[in-house]
């Protein structure tokens, strides 16, 4: 017979503790990115909602944002470093493929934890959300600091009319922990494969490298995205995804308080609150208009400005939701802490 191996329960439930952020220094009007792309703030107004995102400074790394806005959180959650046991990092734009720059934030943090990235694009945050609610109901961690991180920067050709005045930089961070009370509902996630090419690395590393036959294009392989059909996916198909975690959380609309969608441009967020009938008294992040899209760093990005400006409150009920390259999506109701 095979021994019996013992097993770990967790937390009754999981909930957001607290949440922190960090905005580069440099705002980047729509006036500086127009010239490079021919446009206009007129027009990235009307299509997009963008009046300005922030970009990072060379002091600005992806570990040096996510430590800021970790500490922030982490200090919000009455915690300190050594309470976390495992750091989950959600980004696209660490440029090391390996080791995870969950580690290095661990370490300046001054804990252990386990820590490691995932790569999910602009959900990934909410898809990072999920998993630490399960490793705290299931016992694997007692409290999990979840970050979403992005340079964009580093990735974006500034000169690409399709990318280049959409996307901003900055860290967003939660520390999800122990509850007597459900804070974080259940997920709903899923994945659209067929359409991998529609948001991608231009290129993978072997092309920009080469070989002696055929030589790499030696450039940074940036981002390349078709807006349009993204745009058509997310305002309509979106919403879907956003009424169904709704009603697996068992809330109605009379029950929310704040809808925080991913701030990929304005016309999407407004489309899918129309599509979810939202009615007038839920408060909707609008966060894309001064930030950009910062892909894994804009739900907490987004959440964290409602909550110092009032917005969202303690104990607010909020509707999450995360969709992006892959295509990748993940929404959760939560509590706001
Ligand atoms: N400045 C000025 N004009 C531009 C432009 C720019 N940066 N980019 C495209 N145009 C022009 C096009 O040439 C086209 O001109 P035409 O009508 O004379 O042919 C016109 O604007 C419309 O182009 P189109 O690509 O259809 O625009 P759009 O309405 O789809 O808006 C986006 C473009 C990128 C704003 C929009 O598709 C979008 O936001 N998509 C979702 C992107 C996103 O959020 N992705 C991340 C998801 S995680």
């Amino acid at each position: 017979m095979a021994a019996q191996i013992a097993s770990v329960t967790g937390a009754p439930h999981a909930r957001v503790l607290g949440v922190g952020a960090y905005r580069p220094e440099r705002i980047v009007p729509n006036a500086d990115v127009i010239e490079a792309i021919d446009s206009s703030d007129e027009w990235i107004q009307q299509r997009s909602g963008i009046k300005s995102r922030r970009w990072a400074g060379p002091e600005e790394s992806v570990q040096m944002m996510s430590v800021a806005a970790s500490r922030l959180a982490i200090e919000r959650s009455g915690l300190d470093a050594a309470d976390i046991d495992c750091v989950v990092v959600a980004t696209v734009s660490h440029l090391l493929q390996t080791p995870a720059v969950a580690t290095a934030i661990a370490h300046e943090l001054g804990t252990h934890a386990a820590a490691f990235d995932i790569s999910a694009a602009c959900s990934g945050f909410c898809h990072g959300i999920s998993l630490a609610s399960d490793f705290v109901r299931a016992g694997s961690a007692r409290h999990v600091l979840v970050i979403g991180v992005e340079r964009m920067t580093d990735i974006l050709d500034l000169s690409d009319r399709g990318t280049a005045f959409i996307f901003g930089d900055g860290a967003g961070a939660a520390v999800v922990g122990p509850s007597d009370t459900p804070g974080i509902g259940p997920v709903v996630w899923g994945s659209d494969g067929e359409q991998f090419d529609l948001i991608r690395q231009r290129e993978d590393w072997r092309d920009v490298v080469g070989t002696a036959d055929s030589p790499g294009s030696g450039v940074m392989p940036h981002l390349v995205m078709e807006g349009n059909p993204v745009f058509r996916w997310a305002s309509f198909a979106m919403a879907k995804i956003g009424t169904q975690a709704l009603d697996k959380a068992g809330i109605t609309l009379d029950d929310l308080d704040v809808f925080v969608p991913h701030q990929a441009n304005m016309r999407i967020i407004d489309a899918m609150a129309r599509s979810m009938k939202l009615p007038a008294h839920v408060r909707i992040a609008r966060d894309v208009a001064e930030q950009g899209n910062t892909s894994a760093a804009s739900v907490p990005l987004a959440l964290e400005r409602m909550m110092t400006e009032g917005d969202a409150r303690s104990g607010d009920t909020a509707l999450l939701i995360a969709f992006g390259a892959g295509l990748s999506y993940a929404a959760q109701v939560i509590t706001v802490p």
